[in-house]
């Protein structure tokens, strides 16, 4: 259902890779609000994605940008106010990559080169996206920049690894660069804290099934779906949340404020019985 609630706005999404991927569904219910945007991956996605049959689904245009390059950034930044034909209204920063994850190595055995580029690419890579924006003062009054996290930023999830660290920098990055752009630019900026989503990214964590079952027996209304999180986040850039800056907003179906539930008890009480 679309209810209109982007008509005339402007933005640029990070990150869709495939059709699992937050960004794509994001992109998808975005267009049906009648928002138009550009699409950027890095250019190393852009060969093993299928990002162009989103971009003709949804008349956007494709610029590729490691978002680790600040040289990148500024291009992008810079041709996509002159292709949607103005300022930006929304960004939407869906940006995740753990080299200690990929390669397997443990939380207790990191080679702290891989740890600096994961952090690059998944907290860093915020700080400059937004730090261009902020230069090049190409946000549009009342925007609104929305990253995606995971709630390993505040609790144990001991396979998410590195990752959780990178997490709690990405939400304190989104706080402190949230301040100077309301001060500045009357422009919000939030983290979305998603529920396990099964997508490249987050089935490359290790036991990824094993959490997103106990997950959803934990979440009284169960997990947000990636589609879910795209409605969550039409909804962020919407005039209708105007006021929303500086959260970390749980999007999780309640899991984050459970101890336990009968769901979970029940497993446990069903094995002992066995
Ligand atoms: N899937 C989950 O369980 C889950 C849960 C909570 C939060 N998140 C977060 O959601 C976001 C989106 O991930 P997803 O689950 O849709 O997976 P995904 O793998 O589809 O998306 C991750 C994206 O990051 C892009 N990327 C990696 N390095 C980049 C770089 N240098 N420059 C630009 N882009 C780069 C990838 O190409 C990919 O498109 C991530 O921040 C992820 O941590 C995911």
């Amino acid at each position: 259902m679309s209810y209109g609630l982007l008509k005339g706005k402007r933005g640029i999404i990070f990150g869709a890779l495939d059709e699992n991927s937050i960004a794509w569904k994001t992109a998808e219910r975005v267009h049906e609000e009648g928002g138009s945007f550009v699409l950027t991956n890095a250019p190393i996605a852009m060969r093993m994605g299928t990002i162009n049959q989103l971009a003709e689904k949804t008349g956007a245009t494709v610029i590729p940008a490691d978002a680790t390059s600040i040289e990148d950034l500024e291009k992008l930044v810079s041709e996509s106010v002159e292709v949607l034909g103005g300022k930006i209204d929304f960004v939407l920063h869906s940006i995740g990559m753990s080299v200690n994850v990929r390669k397997g190595r443990s939380y207790t055995d990191q080679k702290y080169d891989w740890t600096a580029k994961g952090w690059d690419v998944s907290a860093g890579s915020f700080h400059k996206v937004m730090q261009v924006l902020y230069k090049q003062d190409a946000m549009n009054e009342w925007g609104s920049i929305v990253a995606l996290s995971y709630m390993a930023a505040q609790r144990v999830f001991p396979d998410y690894n590195d990752m959780a660290d990178n997490k709690a920098f990405l939400e304190s990055i989104a706080r402190s660069f949230g301040y100077f752009f309301g001060r500045d630019k009357n422009v919000r900026v939030n983290t979305i804290s998603q529920s396990p989503t099964p997508t490249t990214a987050g089935k490359g964590v290790k036991g990824f099934d094993g959490f997103i079952s106990y997950a959803e027996k934990m979440s009284p209304l169960g997990n947000a779906s990636a589609l879910d999180c795209a409605n969550y986040t039409v909804s962020l850039f919407s005039d209708l949340t105007q006021k929303v800056t500086l959260q970390n907003l749980f999007h999780d179906g309640g899991f984050s404020n459970m101890g336990v539930s009968d769901a979970v008890m029940q497993a446990f009480e069903d094995q002992q019985n066995a």
